[in-house]
């Protein structure tokens, strides 16, 4: 079958590597065998996993899955539909959403940030305060524990029990994720969610099984209860695949699912990005500039600070993802850039004047989308004239965040503060599928580079013991 057309996202290397005294292409030449080697071993690594007994001791965890995981989705869906992962996928969570009014989504860390950054970038930016019918018969979603916090929890239960109160027929569902099966935050939201469910249910147990979907490891505690309960759909968070890493599994393809996001474009987004990460040379691909374009900032500029520069608010939690993906891999044996999201124009009142003046520690990657969702918005004529505008009747916002943008890029070279720039087509599931890729595979670019192993997260392990012992479990 002939892949569908893509339309590919860009990384703009030349632009990175031509600043005055900023990056140099030559730097950038030289650093071209250590990315080809990198690229090597990452996609070794994928071999590996094949043979497990031939991993090396250095090597483990190693949860290189995610490389591949897209395209044998795709291939596995081609091939049997309804009984591949995508169509349980696609079925269980269309049950879900012709059934509920509202998702709660249960998780942390890799368990939640890539389902919130999928909804934030492919539903309406008010999804939740749209009628059923003006979000195309989806449920209103919102997440719970990824955090230990009294008030929002208890608010949160208030208002779904003043909704199931106020009408009978309201209901919602759970969709409960976790690799482990036993991390304190979301198990505890479980507990207290579980309940208010079971009340609501009355003694239904059999409508209860159809509205929790557990998302697990093949072993664990949470995988124990949703054996225990019966839940008509369970899916797995397959081995060697992180959580950080687990966008693209049915960690973020479930919730994205039954919100009525493409997951189909989605992974094929995906698959179209580790195509051209193992295919395309160095300089015209993706992964390997945007790796390579951070290494050498680091080294030689001392931009220990990454900043993710969106130019839309739909993809704030892009951001927030990204966060915990360069942090959690990198962020290790006293490595590791510090990753920080801003949303623009908004951050430049407030982080602008650092990021132009501050310390020279930080490199800026713009992320920014060629075409709107909606219609040019023309600043147009009013009157009174509001900010002395008319005269700029026929240009539009689309044209304002351009020249914000070009003039922000101008003052940071002026100012000798490297940036760069990711554009895509517009914020849709192929080109989501392509960036989360993208990133994820250029981290693990970066730790071969810099000798840290991206998987696994020793230091928030040590935390979890500690808060265990301190509690007394
Ligand atoms: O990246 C990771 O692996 C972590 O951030 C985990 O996703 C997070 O700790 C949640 O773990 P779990 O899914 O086991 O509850």
């Amino acid at each position: 079958m002939t892949p569908p057309e893509i339309d590919p996202i860009q990384y703009d290397l030349t632009a990175a590597l031509n600043q005055g005294a900023g990056l140099q292409p030559q730097q950038f030449e030289a650093l071209i065998p250590r990315l080809e080697a990198a690229r090597s071993e990452v996609l070794k690594d994928v071999e590996l996993l094949r043979s497990p007994e031939k991993i090396p001791a250095e090597k483990e965890p190693l949860d290189a899955r995610f490389i591949d995981f897209p395209a044998g989705l795709l291939a596995e869906y081609a091939a049997s539909r309804t009984d591949s992962t995508v169509g349980k996928i696609l079925a269980a969570s269309e049950r879900l959403a012709q059934t509920v009014d509202l998702v709660v989504v249960i998780g942390i860390g890799g368990s939640y940030l890539g389902a919130q950054s999928l909804f934030k970038a492919c539903c309406h930016p008010f999804h939740n305060e749209l009628s059923r019918e003006r979000r195309r018969g989806r449920p209103r979603i919102h997440f719970a524990g990824y955090n230990l916090d009294n008030d929002a929890t208890q608010d949160l239960l208030e208002f779904l029990r003043g909704e199931s109160s106020k009408d009978p027929a309201f209901r919602w569902g759970i969709v409960v994720v976790s690799k482990s099966g036993g991390t304190l935050e979301p198990t505890l939201a479980f507990r207290h969610f579980f309940s208010a469910l079971r009340e609501s249910c009355g003694g239904d147990a059999g409508l209860l099984r159809r509205l929790v979907i557990p998302i697990t490891g093949l072993s664990g505690e949470l995988r124990r209860i949703a054996v225990g309960l019966g839940c008509e759909s369970v899916f797995e968070v397959p081995d060697q695949i992180g959580g950080r890493f687990s966008i693209l599994t049915a960690c973020g393809l479930v919730p994205a699912a039954i919100l009525g996001v493409d997951i189909v474009k989605l992974l094929e987004g995906a698959r179209f990005m580790t195509e051209q990460f193992r295919r395309l040379n160095v300089r015209e691909n993706p992964v390997l500039g945007y790796a390579g374009v951070c290494h050498l900032a680091e080294v030689h500029l001392g931009a220990e600070i990454r900043v993710m520069s969106v130019w839309c608010g739909a993809l704030e939690t892009l951001g927030y993802w990204y966060d915990q993906l360069l942090s959690e891999s990198l962020g290790k044996d006293g490595r590791g850039a510090t990753p920080l999201t801003t949303v623009n124009t908004r951050d430049l009142h407030s982080r602008g004047q650092q990021h132009q003046q501050g310390r020279h520690d930080k490199l800026i990657t713009n992320v920014f989308v060629t075409r709107d969702r909606r219609a040019p918005l023309p600043i147009g004529t009013v009157s009174p004239d509001i900010g002395d505008l008319n005269k700029l009747a026929a240009k539009t916002m689309g044209d304002a965040t351009h020249a914000a943008l070009l003039g922000t890029n101008q003052a940071y070279r002026d100012a000798q503060r490297p940036t760069a720039d990711l554009r895509l087509p517009r914020v849709d599931e192929a080109s989501m599928g392509q960036v989360y890729q993208m990133l994820m595979l250029a981290t693990c670019v970066e730790g071969r580079i810099i000798g840290v192993n991206p998987y696994g997260q020793p230091g928030v392990e040590n935390y979890k013991r500690n808060m265990r012992s301190i509690l007394g479990y």
